[in-house]
Parts: structure tokens; sequence; C-alpha cells
């Protein structure tokens, strides 16, 4: 059958830990050509997917939108189809989740979602590999401040697998009312900070407050303005303590520069494991 990676919740718990103990070395994409196929914007992701691949031996294709005769006239049927003659598989960024499953009916190979407007495991399952590098563990208490995006949805699937983790979300109540997320009993959602046992936090992830997919408002950023990560928080937080953030960050907004670039920060740490989680994902699907 097909890998596609569209969520983390396609993958089961075992097959996550399958895919953090592969040897990230193994040449295993010999002969292997996978198409890149971006409609937003990307740097660590095209990047990190781009060299990862021709070091695990494969050619990595970047595709160009608006050189497709799809930007012409050409169905999205058709160009997923030709696709499929010449590609072993897909990393593919787009504005609208179902596009991949879309895709998926005509091109027949493994599709990888390189983030959508729904969820970006791709960034949550190389947060783990960093989680679990820092810490030695998956038994910790996570704290998300600010937007259930993208990136929360794929964090709140990955909590659902790992009881271990425990996830505190805390965001206004206008925004995590309108989301009907499966959520375990892991995890809770909060909207006032100081209803947090923070001393229990080891690491507080954040995000940006408008994402490539929002409409984005100033009202938006006026709500969510008040859960910015400062150092503030981070000093209530456990003695070990970690900052991370999937970027690109707005420095100012979402997280203070204090933080951002302090002694908690390992954001560089979290943006080099994409590029290590993303070829293990790779020998998982084509193993
Ligand atoms: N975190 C992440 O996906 O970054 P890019 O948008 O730069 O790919
Ligand atoms: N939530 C952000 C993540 C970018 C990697 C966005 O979708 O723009």
């Amino acid at each position: 059958m097909v890998k596609n990676f569209f969520n983390i919740s396609d993958f089961s718990k075992d097959d996550i830990l399958k895919i953090l103990k592969f040897n990230k070395n193994i040449k295993s994409l010999q002969n292997k050509s996978i198409g890149l196929l971006f409609e937003k914007y990307s740097t660590r992701t095209r990047l990190s997917f781009a060299v990862g691949i021709s070091s695990l031996g494969g050619n990595a294709i970047n595709i160009r939108f608006e050189e497709l005769n799809i930007s012409r006239d050409e169905s999205f049927e058709d160009t997923f189809r030709a696709m499929e003659c010449y590609l072993d598989g897909l990393v593919y960024r787009t504005e609208d989740h179902q596009k991949l499953i879309q895709a998926s009916r005509y091109f027949k190979k493994p599709i990888i979602n390189a983030l959508s407007d729904q969820s970006h495991p791709c960034q949550s399952l190389s947060d783990l590999l960093t989680l679990h590098e820092h810490f030695n563990s998956l038994e910790i208490h996570i704290l998300w401040v600010g937007d259930m995006n993208n990136v929360c949805f794929s964090f709140v699937e990955a909590t659902n697998l790992f009881d271990g983790l425990k996830l505190t979300i805390c965001t206004p109540s206008l925004i995590s009312k309108n989301k009907n997320w499966k959520l375990g009993p892991n995890i809770s959602v909060v909207s006032e900070i100081n209803d947090i046992d923070l001393q229990s936090v080891k690491c507080v992830m954040t995000d940006v407050f408008i994402s490539m997919n929002d409409k984005g408002s100033d009202e938006k950023v006026a709500l969510l303005r008040p859960y910015v990560v400062d150092s503030n928080l981070m000093s209530k937080t456990n003695s070990n303590s970690v900052f991370m953030h999937c970027l690109p960050a707005q420095i100012g907004l979402e997280v203070s520069e204090e933080v951002f670039k302090g002694s908690k920060s390992i954001v560089w740490k979290q943006a080099y494991n994409r590029m290590v989680a993303q070829k293990k994902l790779l020998q998982f699907i084509y193993q």
C-alpha cells in the first residue's frame, strides 16, 4: 500500500517510534526522483527535503507551479497523472488540505504533506525528535501559547499518540471555541496563563499569530497580543525548560527577542532536525 503522510494520525505510535530510530544515513533513495511542489513560501521544508533527498542518493526536483501547464489550462487530474509517470514521490505544500487527498487519487505513489492549511506533520515529527534528543524522554509537559493553527493541530495529533506527553494549549477562548479537534485526556485548553502549573512546563512552543493561509486581521493580532512568550513567562516555567518555534518567527509579536535569542531557545536545533527527521521518514516510506 502507498504510504502517504498527510497527518500524524496516518501513522501509529509504533510507526513514529520506528521512524525516529531509522539510520538517517542509509542511501535508500538511489535511482528515486522526488518532486518538491510548493504552492506557498518555504525556506526550511523545501531546503531540508532537497538536501536530505540528495544525501540519501535520490534526486530532488523543484517543481515551479507557475511553469506547469496547470497554470494555463491543464486539469489538476492530468497534471498529477503526468507527474506520476516520472516521479517516485511528491512533497507537496498546498493552501488546501483537500488537494492532497485529491492529488493522491491520480498520483498513486507516496505524497508527503509539506504543510497545509490543516496540518504540518513533518514539523511535529521532527519536534518529537528534538524533544526526545533534548530530554531523552517523551514524558514532558509542553505548553503551546498562541494560535491554534496547523502546527498546533499536528502537535495535538502527536500528543494523542504519546500518552506520556502532556500538552496545555493557552489561547483566547474566541479561538478555541471554533476548534472541534479530537483532544486526548493528556491535552487541556485554557485561556489564562495563571491557570497553568508553569513549574512543571519543560517546553514552551509557539508559532506566528497569522499563518500563510489566514486571512489575517488586526483584530486577530490584538486578540493574541497578550499571548506572547516573553522572559517573564519563561522564568516561571521549569528551570530546565526550553523554547521552541517552528519558524519563521515574527519577533516582537508571538515571542520576545530576549526569549528567541536566549539560552532556553532551541529553535536552530529544531530547524536542523527537520532534515534529520525527514530523512528518517523517507527511509520508512521507501524501506
Ligand atoms: N517550519 C517551516 O515549515 O518552515 P518553512 O515555511 O520555511 O518551510
Ligand atoms: N503556521 C505557519 C507555519 C509556517 C511553517 C503557517 O502556516 O504559515
